[in-house]
């Protein structure tokens, strides 16, 4: 079987639609088929100025919500980072590896860095590809699941094995970025030329999957309304109304055509009322389960350590090989 890892930063009260249409909802796919490594990546969170109480309270929700959309820790490892401290001592051996121009040339460091401002702009940011590099070759992973936007940062990860293999000896994977379906992408429902984005969309343009049914209702029917009158896809003269398609058939397994032919002749009202209803349906169960594993913390975090013991086993076993090629002296002779 081959080998998956994926990470998600617990910078959220809930995760949104785009975050489970575009992300999560494969890696719920990928367990059954794949040797799958999943972690909350709350060391990457760190990187913007964060309340520890709400760390906290997000990093538990965030794993809530993983197992309600149906990760199952006996089908994949499921883990915090901040758990497992080979990352940062990987993440050492990848600073020193990476030149500082080739780090400076990521494109979110340098839109993330341009938008803080210097004075805001912290090392940790310019140092976060490394980390993550960190992450996905301690668990020597073949492919890594993400959206476009980390193709580059995917890339340098690629980059940095091969340089390490060939200076120290074969000792990672080299891994694919296995790009998630375009089709996927959620786009902001008030502004549907935009990424729906916990950091840039206005909450009108949002549907963040753990709210009430009704305040999502209310989002949906309020969707910028198009030109026209018909239920029909064209991103570029309907891109509200084609994002509303999007997220219609994900959640239905409907086809695009098939939509379009069930709506013919009713309007955007009628259409707009049955994506609300159908949001609603699906996940209101999950917020349900959601809650019901919040409510019960101490079962979690046990999950959250069964993930860790499994996790640790294959982080110490690949930086233990790292250190060796390196020539760092172990601390006993007899691992020489
Ligand atoms: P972020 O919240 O941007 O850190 O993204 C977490 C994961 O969700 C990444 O794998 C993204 O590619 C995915 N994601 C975020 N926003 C969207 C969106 N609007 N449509 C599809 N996927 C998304
Ligand atoms: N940078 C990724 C994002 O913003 C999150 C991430 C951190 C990640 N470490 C990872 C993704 C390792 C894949 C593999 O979405």
């Amino acid at each position: 079987m081959k080998r998956v890892l994926s990470g998600i930063q617990p910078t959220a009260d809930s995760f949104h639609l785009g975050n489970y249409l575009g992300a999560i909802r494969q890696w719920v796919d990928l367990q059954n088929s794949h040797d799958a490594f999943f972690a909350i990546v709350d060391l990457h969170s760190l990187t913007v100025e964060t309340d520890p109480k709400l760390m906290q309270e997000r990093t538990l929700k965030s794993f809530a919500q993983l197992l309600a959309f149906g990760l199952d820790p006996n089908k994949c490892t499921l883990f915090l980072q901040s758990h497992i401290h080979q990352h940062n001592q990987l993440a050492w051996i990848m600073e020193c590896l990476a030149g500082f121009g080739e780090a400076s040339r990521m494109v979110q460091f340098k839109d993330k860095s341009l938008k803080a401002g210097d004075a805001r702009t912290n090392v940790g940011l310019f140092t976060y590809p490394l980390l993550q590099a960190a992450d996905i070759m301690l668990y020597q992973a073949d492919l890594v699941p993400v959206g476009e936007d980390q193709r580059q940062h995917i890339e340098l990860t690629r980059n940095l094995g091969q340089r390490f293999n060939s200076r120290y000896g074969e000792t990672f994977v080299i891994p694919e970025p296995l790009i998630l379906k375009s089709g996927a992408k959620i786009n902001d429902l008030q502004e549907p030329k935009a990424k729906m984005s916990k950091s840039a969309s206005s909450p009108s343009g949002l549907i963040d999957i753990l709210d009430q049914p009704e305040i999502n209702a209310k989002k949906i029917k309020s969707t910028v309304t198009d030109t026209g009158r018909e239920v029909t896809f064209d991103e570029i003269n309907k891109p509200g109304i084609s994002n509303l398609l999007t997220i219609y058939t994900s959640l239905t397994a409907k086809s695009i055509s098939d939509a379009e032919a069930e709506f013919d002749g009713k309007g955007y009202g009628d259409f707009k009322s049955a994506v609300a209803t159908v949001v609603a349906d699906y996940f209101s169960p999950i917020r349900v389960k959601t809650n019901e594993l919040i409510a019960n913390p101490g079962e979690l975090c046990e999950i959250i350590e069964f993930g860790a013991k499994k996790a640790e086993q294959v982080a110490e076993q690949t930086l233990r090989k790292v250190y060796k090629q390196l020539g760092l002296l172990p601390r006993s002779l007899d691992e020489i």
